[in-house]
Formats: structure tokens, sequence, C-alpha cells
């Protein structure tokens, strides 16, 4: 059995220069679907639950479908991670299900949708660290807050995201408060606001500097090489399914995601977890529109799922294949959990270490 930490997996990563999409699971066929990808690409994989997903299937149903992933899968190292956690409780009870990552969201206050001052994320943040590295768990911050440089506003309408309109120093994280942010913090992973959102609605024309602000992730890399940096809201609403999607019965008005172009400039940059939860979502739709309009008849809901589940598949596949991470499986020793706590209790996996003075 392979489960790894988010640290391990993403200092992996950093040091062979690739990057690992996480992808979000909320059932069954999710999870056959990256797992049967990876195994293919022989890819290590983040699977990541938000609060959604773990209040959707239940934690017991998800924690016990990750543990077959892993039977059926050993050779694959698996990184469970809680995504956008928005207190204390959340984090702790993923780390009791067995996750091996959290992310403490303390850019938004407990409610999700309200942005929270520094002093607050930082506080939250650091207690979190604290708790889930006594036991090994990485964990993931963020600073800055998820929303469109475009409009100005946040995103709140699947349940995690600010509220309403956000000013431009909101949207964009500010990388000298970045390097004290991860001193205070101690995060083994750091989400940058930086004009991506969730959802497929990012932006209304090809995204350039104006709207992607590919530049704070450089800055922030430049400060801190060693440093996790991590892209949420990385879908990149691949035209092609856009047209599958009206073109059996959808009505998805024209949208612009990340482009696949952009996101390995981030990995270039630091960017070692690529947040990705909208193309799998719209993959399997489009399957499973496919079948209902070319099979009225069908009613057995397996022949639905096998053809959505197989383009997630492909999705994922080509996930693992741009960004480098295939091929990467095989070549990690997962660590176990008292392993990576002995270490953060001795300070050796401390980020504030590898910290360069900012320019
Ligand atoms: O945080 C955003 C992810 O896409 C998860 O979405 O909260 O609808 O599960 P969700
Ligand atoms: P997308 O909506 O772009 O897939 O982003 C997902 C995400 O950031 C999950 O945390
Ligand atoms: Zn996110």
């Amino acid at each position: 059995m392979a489960r790894i930490t988010l640290r391990q997996l993403l200092d992996h990563a950093a040091e062979r220069g690739y990057g690992v999409p996480a992808f979000n699971v909320n059932n069954m066929e999710q999870v056959i679907a990256i797992m049967e990808a990876a195994a293919a690409a022989d890819a290590p994989v983040i699977l990541q639950a938000s609060r959604g997903a773990r209040s959707y299937a239940g934690d017991v149903m998800l924690a016990k479908m990750i543990e077959a992933a892993e039977i059926t899968y050993p050779a694959i190292p698996i990184c469970l991670h809680q995504d956008h956690g928005n207190d204390e409780g959340t984090c702790l009870s993923a780390i009791q299900h067995g996750y091996t990552s959290v992310m403490m969201d303390g850019s938004l206050i407990a409610d999700a949708k309200t942005p929270a001052d520094y002093d607050y994320n930082v506080a939250i943040t650091a207690r979190v660290a604290d708790l889930a590295h006594r036991v090994g768990v990485s964990v993931e911050g963020e600073l800055g807050v998820l929303g469109s440089l475009e409009t100005g506003m946040g995103e709140a309408e699947d349940g995690h995201g600010a509220e309403g309109a956000l000013s431009h120093d909101q949207l964009l994280t500010d990388p000298d408060q970045a390097v004290e942010f991860v001193k205070a913090t101690k995060v083994d992973a750091l989400a940058v606001a930086m004009g991506t959102s969730h959802g497929a609605y990012k932006f209304s024309r090809k995204p350039d500097g104006a709207i992607l602000a590919m530049h704070v992730i450089r800055a922030i890399n430049e400060r801190m090489p060693a440093l996790h940096l991590v892209m949420h809201g990385s879908s990149s609403v691949p035209q092609e399914l856009q047209e599958a999607f009206n073109r059996y019965g959808g009505a998805m008005p024209q949208t612009w995601g990340v482009p696949i172009e952009e996101i390995l400039v981030g990995i270039r940059h630091g960017v070692r977890k690529v947040n990705i939860d909208t193309d799998c979502r719209l993959a399997m739709a489009v399957a499973l529109r496919k079948v209902a309009t070319e099979k009225p008849a069908e009613f057995d809901p397996r022949q639905f799922m096998k053809p959505a589940t197989a383009a997630l598949r492909d999705l994922c596949r080509q996930r693992f294949e741009a960004f480098g991470t295939a091929g990467q499986a095989s070549r990690i020793r997962p660590q176990p959990l008292a392993a990576m706590a002995r270490q953060y209790a001795t300070g050796s996996l401390d980020p504030v270490f590898s910290v360069r003075a900012a320019a």
C-alpha cells in the first residue's frame, strides 16, 4: 500500500522538475478513472476531497474507496488531500479519516465566503500546521483570495469561494507577504491568488498577462525557490469539450480556462500541485450527455458511467503526460507518517530554511 504525504510527493516533484495534477473526487467512477490513468502512466496521484465531496459521499465511503484504490494499485503512491479546509475541525477530521495532507484555507473565514484578514489567516494556518505536522501530515495554505481579475469578483456559487467584489490587492498574492506567511505558518505548500477562479467561467477571452498574473508565481518563486506553489482553478476548459457539451444538448456559453502552456510556465517556476476539477466534471458530463442523446432508450446507469469513466481517464492521462508526472510513480518510496513527523520535529522539513532573502 502506498499512501504518501503531499510534502514528500512535492519534494520529489521539485527535485525532478515536474508538476502533479490534484483531481477532485466525489464518487467511485472518478476514483477508478484517475487510478486507471495513473497506473497506465506510472504517475503518482493526488486525490482531493472538498467539504462538498465529503458530505456528498460520506467520510467513511470516501475513505474506503481510497483504501480500495490503494489495494488495487499498490504501486501507485496516493496522496489523499482535504481541498479547501475551512477550519481546524475540517482538517483534523480529515486526518482522522486517513488524509495525508490538508489545505487550511484561511484566506476566507470559516463560512468559506468572507475574506479573512492576514492575522486570522496566519493564526489558523499556523495552528493547523503545528497539529498536522505532529502526526506527519502535510499542510497547504492560501494567501490572497481566488477570483477574477477581469471582473473583480470572487465566486461562491459552487460552495467555496469569496462572495462579491474583491479589490485588486486581495486578488493577487503579495510576494513579500508570502515570505512572511510561510515563515510564520510553516506550510508545506502555498496556494497563490493570481487571477484564476473555480468553475468553468474563468475568462471571457484567451487569458493574457492582464487577467492571468503568472508574474506573481515568478516573483514568489524568486524569493522562495524551494517552496511548493499550488495553482487552484487550473482547469483548461478545452474548447472541444465545450463544443461537444453543447452538441449533445448542453448550454455552455463560450468561455476560456487556464491554457496548459501557462501551467507549464508555472511548473518551471515552482508550481508543483495543479488543482483540476471542472475539466473532470466536463469530460464526464459530455460522455453522459452523448449517451442520453444517442441512446434515448438506455436506462442502465452503467452504460452511462462506463464512457464517462473512460473520458475522465483519458483526460487525466493527458494531464499526467503534460505535467511530467508520468513515469514518476515507480521512482518514489513513500515514507510513513511517523517518519515525516520525526522530520518535522527536528526541523528538517521547515520551509524557512529554504527561503532566499527577498530581493
Ligand atoms: O473548490 C473547488 C472544487 O472544484 C470543489 O468543488 O465544493 O463543488 O466540491 P465542490
Ligand atoms: P477548477 O474549477 O478550475 O477545476 O479548479 C479546481 C480547484 O481549484 C479545486 O480546489
Ligand atoms: Zn481550489
